[in-house]
């Protein structure tokens, strides 16, 4: 009997600490049975990787660089996305359009009607509805955390390295984004050890009847 495919996606700012447990989750659901596409965004297509490096890394205008990622988002559904539902996968996906919202909305301050214009256009799925996760995991850390968290780590990145303030009204976004839409998105306190949020996470899934 072929399962239902299920898209779940991991959001919060950078240093919440989420990347880790998009990898657990998906050795459970294989411990499971089930079969996983593990993805992330930008990105998840040669095309959508090719144009992350330019969006993490090229100074742009907030509408090109909405653009270009949703034109990244745009192939990955196609390529990937659409076709691992089809087929009866788990996806995980590492930030999908909450993202978007959060980072370019909420984060650079860009126009959140275009943003949702954008939304409708790349996300349209039968009878006028939007392709969206099932489920969204809300990686919700405060920014001055992460900030602690994130200095001395690796060369950050176009976003990374943002001020503070900057991932203040990135989360803000990602709390506005989870009001408007409350059925879908969990949120994970993810100012704990990462067994506590590991614990939250997997709390959140059988909330959901996802895992057993
Ligand atoms: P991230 O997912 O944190 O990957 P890594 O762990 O490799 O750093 O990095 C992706 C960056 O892209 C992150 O800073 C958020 C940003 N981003 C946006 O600004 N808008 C989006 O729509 C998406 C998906 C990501």
């Amino acid at each position: 009997m072929s399962e239902n495919g299920l898209f779940i996606s991991f959001e919060g700012i950078d240093g919440a600490g989420k990347s880790t447990h998009v990898g657990q989750l998906a050795q459970a659901f294989r411990a499971a049975g089930r079969q996983v596409t593990l993805t992330r965004e930008p990105g998840g297509t040669p095309l959508a990787e090719q144009l992350r490096t330019l969006i993490l890394s090229e100074p742009m205008d907030p509408l090109t660089e909405a653009l270009l990622i949703f034109a990244a988002r745009r192939d990955h559904l196609q390529g990937v996305i659409i076709p691992a539902l089809t087929r009866g996968d788990v996806v995980l996906c590492d930030r999908f359009t909450d993202a978007t919202f959060a980072y370019q909305g909420h984060g650079r301050g860009f126009d959140l009607t275009v943003l949702s214009a954008l939304e409708h256009w790349v996300q349209a799925a039968g009878g006028g509805g939007l392709l969206q996760p099932a489920l969204t995991l809300w990686f919700d850390l405060p920014a001055s955390v992460a900030a602690q968290r994130l200095a001395g780590a690796r060369l950050p990145d176009k976003f990374e390295s943002q001020p503070q303030a900057f991932f203040e009204q990135v989360a803000a976004g990602y709390a506005a984004r989870m009001r408007a839409d409350p059925g879908r998105f969990v949120r994970i306190n993810a100012h704990q050890d990462v067994t506590a949020v590991w614990e939250e996470v997997q709390a959140a899934v059988r909330s959901k009847a996802y895992l057993p």
